[in-house]
C-alpha cells in the first residue's frame, strides 16, 4: 500500500507543479502590459510572488522527494527509461529555477523578453510532459 500512496502523492503534486509552470509566464505577459510602476504592477508582482511560494517551490520539492523515494524502492535508477525521464524532469527544473529568477527580475524592473517569446516558452512544460509521462508508462528501453 506504500507504494501505492506513494505514487498517489507523487502523481497529485506533480499536477500542481505543472499547474503552477503553466501559469506563470501566462501572469508575466500580461504583468508585462501594465504600466511599469503602477498598482496593476505592484499585484502582478504579488500574484506571481505568492504562485512561486505557496504552489510553485513546495510542489517541486514534493515531487522530487516522493518521485526520489518511489525509484529507489523500486530500483528504478538501472533502467533506461527513468534516465529518459530523469534527464527531461532536470530540464523542467532549470525551467523552474529560470521562472523564478525572471519574476526576480521583474521586481528589478527588468522586463527582459516580449510576451510572444514568453508564450512560446509556455510550450517547454507541454512538451517535457508528454514526454516524461510517455517514459513512465509504456518504459520504451
Ligand atoms: C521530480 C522528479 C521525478 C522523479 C524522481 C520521478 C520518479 C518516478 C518513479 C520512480 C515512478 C514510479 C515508477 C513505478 O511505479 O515503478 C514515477 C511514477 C510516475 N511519474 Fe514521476 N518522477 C518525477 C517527476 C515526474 C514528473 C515531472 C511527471 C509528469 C510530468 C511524472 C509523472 C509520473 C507518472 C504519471 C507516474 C505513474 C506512472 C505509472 O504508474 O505507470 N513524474 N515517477
Amino acid at each position: 500500500m506504500t507504494y501505492l500512496w506513494l505514487k498517489a502523492g507523487h502523481i497529485i503534486f506533480v499536477i500542481f507543479w505543472m499547474a503552477g509552470l503553466f501559469m506563470l509566464p501566462r501572469y508575466f505577459v500580461y504583468h508585462q502590459e501594465a504600466p511599469e510602476g503602477s498598482a496593476e504592477n505592484a499585484l502582478w508582482l504579488e500574484r506571481e510572488g505568492k504562485l512561486l511560494k505557496i504552489i510553485l517551490w513546495p510542489s517541486l520539492v514534493v515531487s522530487w522527494v516522493l518521485g526520489l523515494t518511489l525509484a529507489i524502492s523500486t530500483g528504478a535508477f538501472s533502467q533506461g527509461w527513468f534516465h529518459a525521464k530523469l534527464a527531461v524532469v532536470l530540464i523542467l527544473t532549470a525551467y523552474h529555477v529560470w521562472l523564478a529568477g525572471y519574476h526576480a527580475a521583474l521586481k528589478q524592473g527588468q522586463r527582459k523578453l516580449s510576451g510572444k517569446k514568453l508564450r512560446i516558452l509556455n510550450e517547454v512544460p507541454g512538451i517535457a510532459a508528454a514526454v516524461i509521462v510517455i517514459m513512465v508508462v509504456l518504459r520504451p528501453f
